[in-house]
């Protein structure tokens, strides 16, 4: 649904140049929810301020539902027309709001269909059945000084929505709004996808939202993405740094003689009791220095960093074992220097059970 390939922007910035997407390639399927996740100065918003042409990429292709936007863009007036009817069709949620502070809920999602040339009733109508599938028809002649954050949102996203989109982009859309606010704009996000088969992408900084509603994340760094993929994949994906972060399983190595290893459950393995399998099978005292689980797409997935007695050659065969039970078993360097220090996770109820 959306592809980038080879995507750059420059920036001219008082006579220096600032890279900002250095080659970006990215794959967004049709009816995914795709998280962007990297620090500030990543090129996040500058990603998706080029997908939408808000902004003109320095070179590369951005093809929105099989129609090339760079190529539109650069065909001069005639494509304008082109251009801006293909723009409507991708619906962009801000971090703040942006909304009228003179117009009312309902002038305000009008607003873009006004735009698109449609008046009349069928306006008020279409302006009215967007607040009423973002649970805001109440409000509809309420100014956005008397809302909420989280209601504002809503009426950004019932905005969004006006022209119909296949493709809602969202730049920091609820790192504004408290945990519990953040949460039900989420969901949110997620019925309307499943409602609409609408597809996803959203920029946050925060691995939460990726965890809560994503299919698949692309970790961006410094104009370039450096991991992406399904949630799952990514998961069973050794060293990768976005698996690190949306299950951080915590734990240090306690000492020498010791193998710390982390433990990917994935699927049919998830549901096995392999942990006491090992213990049994080679005799050994297995510690649990910390787990996470949840579930992904209705699967099961779960990390566990687990400590072996004895140094890694001792445990070449518990870690063959572990693997051939179909888990990813990936060894933890013992140089305590390479190991990511974190507050263990608290353990699921799964993993309490
Ligand atoms: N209009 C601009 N002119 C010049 N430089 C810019 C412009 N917009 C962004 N940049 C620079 O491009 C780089 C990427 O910025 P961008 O806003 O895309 O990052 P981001 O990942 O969205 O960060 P944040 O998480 O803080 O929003 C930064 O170094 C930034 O200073
Ligand atoms: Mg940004």
């Amino acid at each position: 649904m959306i592809t980038t390939s080879g995507l750059t922007k420059v920036y001219q910035s008082r006579g220096r140049e600032v890279t900002a997407l250095d080659g970006v390639d990215l794959h967004v399927r049709e009816g995914e929810v795709y998280g962007v996740i990297g620090q500030s100065g990543a090129g996040k918003s500058s990603l998706i301020r080029c997908i939408n042409l808000l902004e003109r990429p320095t070179s590369g292709t951005v093809t929105v539902a099989g129609q090339d936007l760079t190529a539109l863009a650069g065909r001069g007036r005639r494509a304008g027309k082109e251009l801006r009817e293909a723009r409507s069709r991708i619906g962009m949620v801000f971090q703040h709001f942006n909304l009228l502070a003179s117009r009312n809920v309902q002038d305000n999602v009008e607003l873009p269909l006004e735009i698109l040339g449609v008046f009349g009733k069928d306006r008020s109508r279409k302006a009215l059945e967007l607040l009423d599938l973002v649970g805001l028809a109440d409000k509809a002649k309420a100014y956005p000084g008397q809302l909420s954050g989280g209601q504002k949102q809503r009426v950004g996203i019932a905005r969004a929505l006006a022209g119909d989109p296949k493709v809602l982009l969202s730049d920091e859309a609820t790192s504004a709004l408290d945990p519990e606010t953040t949460r039900s704009v989420l969901q949110l996000l997620r019925d309307l996808n499943q409602q609409l088969g609408l597809t996803v992408l959203l920029i946050t900084h925060e691995m939460d939202v990726v965890k809560t509603i994503c299919d698949s994340a692309a970790l961006m760094q410094k104009g370039r993405i450096v991991e992406s993929g399904t949630v799952g994949e990514l998961l069973a994906t050794p060293g990768s740094e976005l698996a690190h972060e949306l299950f951080p399983v915590g734990g240090t190595a306690s000492g020498p003689d010791r193998t710390v290893v982390d433990v990917t459950f994935h699927g049919e393995a998830a549901t096995q009791p392999v942990i006491s399998q090992l213990s049994r099978t080679y005799n050994i005292d297995i510690s649990i220095l910390g787990a996470a689980m949840d579930t992904v797409g209705g699967n099961q997935i779960g990390r566990m960093r687990i400590e072996l007695p004895g140094r890694f050659e001792e445990n070449v065969v518990p870690i063959g074992f572990l693997r051939e039970q179909g888990l990813q078993a990936e060894v933890v360097e013992q140089d305590a220097a390479s190991i990511p220090v974190q507050t263990p996770a608290p353990l699921t109820k799964e993993v309490a059970k």
